[in-house]
């Protein structure tokens, strides 16, 4: 019986995964994780555990005594937080998977998912239609921490059969839950304060390029790859996903067909971040592997946010 375990459920990603995931095998068979006491109100539908990924034993019991056979892991530090946090960034982001790794590969679970981001691409690499397979140099904490744990995830599939799969998301766009920290936030608070006051002013430059994703595409993907049969999953780092790449300014321009809106853009630190990831992104091996198709582009996208954003969730 499959039985699947989301930790860091409670994040932008893992509450829209976890509905999904309850739709397609039940409300019992999917458990949130998360290291906050209570789960958000839309997982209140299906069980909740409070965990913390950093407390190796009791995760492991946890694991062991409830037969899961699944473990989505999302918790971690992202880009723009990281920074501020370095040390820990790493802790969080590295010994957590080792963790959940480890029981893989013990026999305890059967499959993983665990995310991996654009952010392991550096300054170093090529910036438009960025390749499956090139230069890897990342300059940020959560950039390091993203690709070692993509070699890792690699070496334990290679080495014990570890069956882990793994996707390097762009930018995510939602509206059920608030970002957590990225340095593609913009591309979400824009449509609340839009929604607000008609203005935004933008942390990073108008023309800063970057590959962004509508959340219901990135679910499905993740869906659609931890369902493949094992033979079509042939990169076991992780899959490049393209998404809709676009600038503040172009955002704004799409917003301004809907709505009166003004921009201003106050560059802070993560116009750096920024600067050192891709503009767009090459899919090809996730569209010829498992069939990936993305759906939505910048207008459907920009259409859905401006009419579902609840601007009481503003921070
Ligand atoms: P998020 O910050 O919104 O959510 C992370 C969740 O993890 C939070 O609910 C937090 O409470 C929980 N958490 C933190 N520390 C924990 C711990 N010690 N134990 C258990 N839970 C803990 O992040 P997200 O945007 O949902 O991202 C999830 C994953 O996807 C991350 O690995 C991130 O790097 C990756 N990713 C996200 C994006 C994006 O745009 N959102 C893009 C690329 C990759
Ligand atoms: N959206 C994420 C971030 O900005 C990319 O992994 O950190």
């Amino acid at each position: 019986m499959k039985k699947t375990l989301v930790i860091g459920a409670c994040g932008q990603i893992g509450t829209e995964l976890v509905l999904a995931l309850r739709e397609k095998f039940g409300m019992e068979a999917v458990v949130a994780a998360d290291l906050k006491s209570e789960p958000n109100e839309a997982l209140s539908n299906g069980p909740y555990v409070q965990m913390n990924i950093l407390e190796k034993e009791s995760v492991r019991s946890y694991i062991i005594d409830n037969q899961i056979t699944d473990v989505y892991l999302l918790a971690a530090l992202l880009s723009a937080t990281a920074e501020k946090n370095p040390d820990f960034a790493w802790k969080l982001n590295m010994e957590g998977l080792f963790t959940i790794l480890d029981l893989a590969k013990e026999g305890h679970l059967k499959k993983i998912f665990w995310p991996s981001s654009i952010a392991v691409f550096g300054p170093t690499t090529p910036v438009d239609n960025t390749p499956q397979y090139t230069v890897m140099e990342p300059s940020t904490v959560y950039g390091i921490s993203k690709q070692a744990g993509e070699r890792w995830c690699e070496y334990y599939f290679n080495k014990y059969n570890v069956d882990v799969r793994s996707i390097r998301y762009p930018g995510l766009i939602s509206y059920t839950s608030l970002p957590g920290g990225g340095t593609t936030d913009y591309a979400v608070d824009i449509f609340y304060h839009a929604k607000k006051s008609g203005k935004y002013t933008s942390f990073l430059s108008k023309d800063s390029a970057l590959p962004m994703m509508f959340m219901e595409d990135a679910i499905r993907a993740t869906i659609e790859l931890m369902e493949a049969p094992v033979e079509n999953v042939k990169i076991r780092s992780s899959y490049n996903l393209a998404g809709i790449s676009f600038t503040p300014e172009q955002l704004s321009d799409e917003i301004k067909k809907n709505q009166a809106f003004e921009m201003s853009y106050e560059p802070d630190f993560r116009q750096a971040i920024a600067d050192s990831w891709p503009n767009s992104i090459d899919d090809s091996a996730a569209q010829k592997d498992w069939g990936w198709k993305q759906k939505f582009d910048l207008s459907s996208m920009v259409k859905i946010m401006l009419d579902e954003v609840d601007v009481s969730m503003m921070a």
